[in-house]
């Protein structure tokens, strides 16, 4: 049977409205006829571009999502977005917890907890990122950070939304333009710290929940990774804002989990 490949990227506070629609057309236009039993294609664009990009992209070939959510429907929440705003615009994937969340703006597990929880209440896919400092890395606590991020992230989540959770392990000290890419060799052990946790907490459901890797993924690196067996897809940020190397990385991995070629 064909393993499903997810490939995203997360358009960061960088493309404006009509950069994200063309993007998004290109990105549509290039990939269209690789078959989505194959894969599952995301984009992660800006709010302010979410409803354009909602009106002009064939919901067919890429999903999209929205970079953070509240964990309210309504209320005092200046500057929040609620999952009714994004549902009004047909967005039903929603990130939580990017590094950036939680290292620029000071998001905690508690909160990523509320949101996740609120997403997957409201039929939504959450995509909940986690991963570990350099500083962490150090102190050699990678996995009880990760696991800590998982445990008080998913708490009370019930078995029956597990199908719409995915999970990114992201390394702070890989994302970015002074970011190190993680070796595949370390990707794999933390996705299998990652996947251990999730059958801890779920059974054998929770060793179902997609797990993808990001941070500095690149066109040299990215058949390495995803060749890895606990590596179910990649999330990508600067390799993937010009739609044509962005199609190019997915054709160079798309088939690689089940061997046959494009
Ligand atoms: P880069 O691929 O640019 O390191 O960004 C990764 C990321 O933050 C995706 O969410």
């Amino acid at each position: 049977m064909t393993k499903k490949i997810f490939f995203g990227t997360n358009l960061k506070m960088y493309k404006n409205i009509k950069e994200t629609t063309e993007y998004l057309k290109t990105l549509s236009q290039l990939t269209k006829d690789i078959s989505r039993d194959n894969m599952e294609l995301f984009v992660i664009p800006s709010y302010t571009s979410l409803c354009s990009a909602a009106q002009s992209t064939d919901k067919q070939f890429i999903t999209l999502g929205a970079q953070n959510m509240c964990w309210e429907e309504k209320g005092t929440f200046t500057g929040e977005i609620s999952p009714l705003m994004l549902q009004e615009m047909g967005i039903g994937l929603v990130m939580i917890g990017h590094s950036e969340r939680r290292h620029v703006l000071r998001e905690t597990d508690d909160e990523e907890n509320r949101k996740v929880k609120c997403a997957l209440n409201h039929g939504m896919t959450a995509l909940l990122c986690v991963g570990e400092t350099a500083k962490e890395k150090d102190y050699k606590i990678s996995d009880e950070v990760i696991r800590t991020q998982l445990k008080i992230g998913l708490h009370d989540i019930p078995g029956s939304q597990l199908s719409r959770l995915w999970i990114a392990y992201e390394p702070v000290w890989a994302i970015g333009e002074s970011g190190t890419p993680a070796s595949s060799e370390y990707a794999e052990e933390k996705h299998q710290t990652i996947k251990n946790c999730l059958t801890e907490l779920f059974g054998e459901a929770g060793s179902q929940i997609p797990v993808l890797y990001g941070g500095s993924v690149n066109p040299d690196n990215a058949v390495s990774l995803i060749s890895q067996p606990s590596v179910d897809g990649l999330f990508t940020g600067r390799s993937a804002w010009d739609a044509s190397v962005f199609n190019s990385l997915i054709r160079k991995t798309v088939y690689i989990k089940s061997g046959s070629c494009i």
